[in-house]
């Protein structure tokens, strides 16, 4: 291929609380820059009005250092990806405009692109050669999805939450047990030292292959009320026992759901992603399950695990090579954006 005809294409994402960037030639990502915005830590969860400033504040230099990490120009460039939705949209409309205007200015393609089609697709990035069907896993702070994918761009949700997403579970016992937000992470880490058996809280009896972790949150928060009116530290005293029981309830109810889709659906492989596939129980119940059931399992690095422009570029690339491309008139969905 000549220089001339390259596939080079800039995709933008911002959907939540992460600004991101990158640029991929001919289906290789060669730069994936991500601003985290910091702001939210202190109030414990994302403040929409606070993240949609950010990414306003960001998004030029996160471009821009995107092409120059790439070695690429503007003009250089054949489309542009951006991440219509699902997300929050005083967030999604800076990527969305940010495109736009870009798209417009270039006179070149625009491409709207799914945030959990992205998450289902990122690990192409890497293993390029997953067979179909596969079962992707979508686990994050704001997603919690089992997705039959057919191909790249065929893909059907066979199993969502009716409320929190797991991730948002792993952070509001981490709230509940005095831990810093996000609180996945130090669950994760102090649960290494504890006993995963100490403690039993209620799992919910959910239809099919859906999710819901509102009980579990209930359910921890009147044990916790209880025990700390007879021992004021209990918290404190039982810190790595607590973490290891509830990390071990969220798994637990993940991989009970993932068992029962992987049983219906004979898949060839099952890929996980978003946030909370970093966390060490779940990866290794994941990789676990795949042995014991003869099932490849795909786990994209954690760059591309959690929200980055990388996952938006790909998608953009498998849309670009369709000419499934979007007009200027386009609009960010919050929700009800099909897959
Ligand atoms: O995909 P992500 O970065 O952002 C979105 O929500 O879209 O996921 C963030 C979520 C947070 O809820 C965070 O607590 C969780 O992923 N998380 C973890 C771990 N690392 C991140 N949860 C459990 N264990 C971890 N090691
Ligand atoms: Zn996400």
């Amino acid at each position: 291929m000549t220089e001339q005809n390259r596939i080079i294409i800039l995709a933008i994402e911002s959907s939540c609380d992460d600004t991101s960037a990158s640029v991929c030639i001919d289906g290789e990502i060669i730069s994936n820059i991500v601003y985290s915005q910091r702001i939210h830590e202190e109030f414990g969860g994302v403040v929409p009005e606070l993240a949609s400033r950010s990414h306003e504040v960001k998004i030029v230099t996160v471009v821009e250092t995107a092409l120059e990490n790439a070695g690429v120009t503007k003009d250089e460039l054949v489309a542009i990806a951006f991440t219509r939705g699902p997300g929050l949209v005083g967030s999604l409309l800076v990527g969305v405009c940010f495109a736009k205007a870009m798209a417009m200015a270039l006179d070149i393609p625009l491409i709207d692109v799914h945030h959990i089609q992205a998450h289902v697709l990122s690990h192409f990035i890497e293993h390029k050669n997953t067979s179909f069907p596969f079962l992707s896993f979508v686990v994050s702070g704001g997603h919690t999805q089992l997705i039959i994918v057919r191909d790249y761009l065929d893909m059907e949700v066979i199993g969502t939450t009716i409320d929190d997403a797991a991730g948002e579970a792993f952070d509001k016992a981490a709230k509940m047990l005095k831990l810093d937000y996000p609180g996945g992470p130090w669950i994760d880490r102090l649960s290494q030292k504890g006993n995963e058996n100490a403690f039993t809280f209620a799992k919910p009896k959910i239809e099919k292959f859906n999710f819901s972790f509102s009980g579990l949150k209930t359910s921890i928060l009147y044990f916790l009320q209880k025990k700390e009116k007879e021992n004021p530290h209990f918290i404190k005293e039982n810190i790595h026992n607590l973490c290891a029981s509830v990390q071990k309830t969220i798994v637990d109810i993940l991989i009970d759901k993932l068992d029962k889709a992987a049983t219906q659906y004979p898949v060839q492989a099952i890929s996980i992603a978003g946030g909370v596939s970093a966390n060490s129980k779940f990866r290794s119940a994941v990789l676990d399950y795949g042995h014991r059931h003869n099932i490849d399992v795909v786990i994209p690095s954690f760059e591309y695990c959690t929200d980055n422009a990388g996952m938006i570029a790909i998608v953009g690339y498998f849309k670009y090579l369709k000419k499934d491309f979007c007009t200027l008139d386009v609009e960010p969905l919050v929700r009800g954006y099909q897959l």
